[in-house]
């Protein structure tokens, strides 16, 4: 009898509870026990309570909720062994040595170094184990300590873990896939909020600085620049030259000479200029406003690109990578490498998590070298999507 968990990690992204859903629910259909861990690692480590048994039912009407039903939460002491020791007896203790985690590169290079750690935690555990046998030969003060701990025969049995990822994000910046889950509701909510923008903006003849999140990743500033028809475009793969000033009053200006009664302008988070120096909206709206003197506004879209309801593609896309998930833990052995559900060209595939996560870590080192010619290259895949 195959058991396996579940959990979400990092920051919550819409299609998390289609991805959670359709892994309970192949599990089940399979014969496979499943259980939710709740509030991600946090709950692996204090156990208990936050480890539950999930049924058919529990998922009913969770395909159109955002958010995460199972809760998730940046956890410092699973950076810790002795918290991911912790852990590790939480799941022996349910009979788990399956794990899928939802989250993005950071939760799932946490997954892999408490899969490596595995076989020493089982080690250690049993090795404690013998030594409260031992204190319990000279009277019963240890009972409780030996009851927690594990035998020879459970140590073989969980003497790995299987583990697979799923990459759930808005920001769309895991190398491997296409797309992560959430990427593409977000992209919607910032379209939605600009076409709205727009309308306001164009009575009063107004510039909107549009500011949207993705961390370092540019993904969701160059899509929704693209579709909403921006006059610019500031992200952190592509810094711009320090004499940005002029270029945008230039691109401004003439589209207000041939008669346009606003502009859009989006700005990336994670904006730097050519030497990697912050560009801020309020940088962006002050020099609209010194030079040319427009009437600017700044919006700040924040969590509201994160919230509401997964769009189709989302839902879609999560609950079949929450299936294929299922399916490569089924196939796994002590041999086999973790897994990291993707997106390729439209068919749902596994690759190497740790390759992928490396990948996504080098665009990081070119970004933050201020490499920018070989980030927007290594982006190349999900920028194309
Ligand atoms: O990674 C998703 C994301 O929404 C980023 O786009 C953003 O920079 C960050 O998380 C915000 O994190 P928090 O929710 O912790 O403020």
């Amino acid at each position: 009898n195959v058991t396996l968990a579940v959990l979400t990690s990092g920051g919550d992204s819409q299609g998390m509870n289609a991805a959670v859903r359709s892994v309970v629910r192949v599990s089940i259909q399979l014969g496979v026990t499943v259980y939710f861990v709740k509030e991600g690692y946090h709950g692996l480590i204090e156990g208990k309570a936050y480890i539950t048994k999930a049924n058919w039912y529990d998922v009913s009407f969770t395909l159109n909720l955002g958010g995460t039903i199972i809760g998730t939460k940046r956890c410092m002491p699973f950076m810790t062994r002795e918290g991911r020791m912790k852990a590790t007896k939480n799941m022996i203790s349910l009979g788990i040595s399956n794990l899928v985690v939802i989250g993005g590169d950071g939760s799932l290079t946490g997954a892999n170094i408490f899969r490596e750690e595995w076989p020493s935690h089982i080690n250690e555990l049993l090795k404690n184990s013998n030594y409260c046998l031992f204190l319990l030969t000279f009277g019963n003060k240890h009972l409780n300590i030996r009851l927690e701990e594990i035998d020879e025969e459970t140590s073989k049995k969980f003497d790995h873990l299987n583990l697979v990822g799923i990459v759930g994000s808005i920001d769309n910046d895991f190398s491997g896939t296409d797309m992560t889950i959430g990427a593409d509701t977000a992209l919607h909510r910032i379209l939605e909020a600009i076409d709205s923008i727009v309308s306001t903006a164009f009575s009063h003849q107004r510039t909107f600085i549009m500011e949207v999140m993705g961390r370092n990743c540019g993904y969701l500033a160059v899509k929704s620049a693209l579709m909403c028809e921006a006059d610019y475009l500031f992200i952190r793969e592509w810094p711009q030259k320090l004499d940005w000033p002029e270029k945008l009053c230039k691109n401004v200006q003439m589209a207000r000479n041939h008669g346009k009664r606003l502009n859009i302008i989006i700005v990336s988070e994670g904006a730097v200029d050519s030497n990697g120096n912050a560009i801020t909206s309020e940088m962006v709206k002050n020099v609209l406003v010194d030079r040319l003197n427009q009437d600017a506004r700044i919006t700040v879209l924040g969590h509201v690109q994160r919230g509401g309801s997964p769009s189709a593609f989302d839902r879609i896309l999560a609950s079949r990578m929450g299936a294929h998930a299922v399916m490569c833990l089924l196939e796994s052995t002590a041999e086999t490498e973790p897994k990291v559900v993707c997106l390729n060209a439209n068919t749902i595939v596994h690759q190497s998590l740790m390759e992928c996560v490396k990948s996504t870590m080098e665009i990081g080192k070119a970004i933050e070298e201020k490499d920018f010619d070989r980030a927007l290259k290594l982006r190349g895949q999900s920028f194309n999507q």
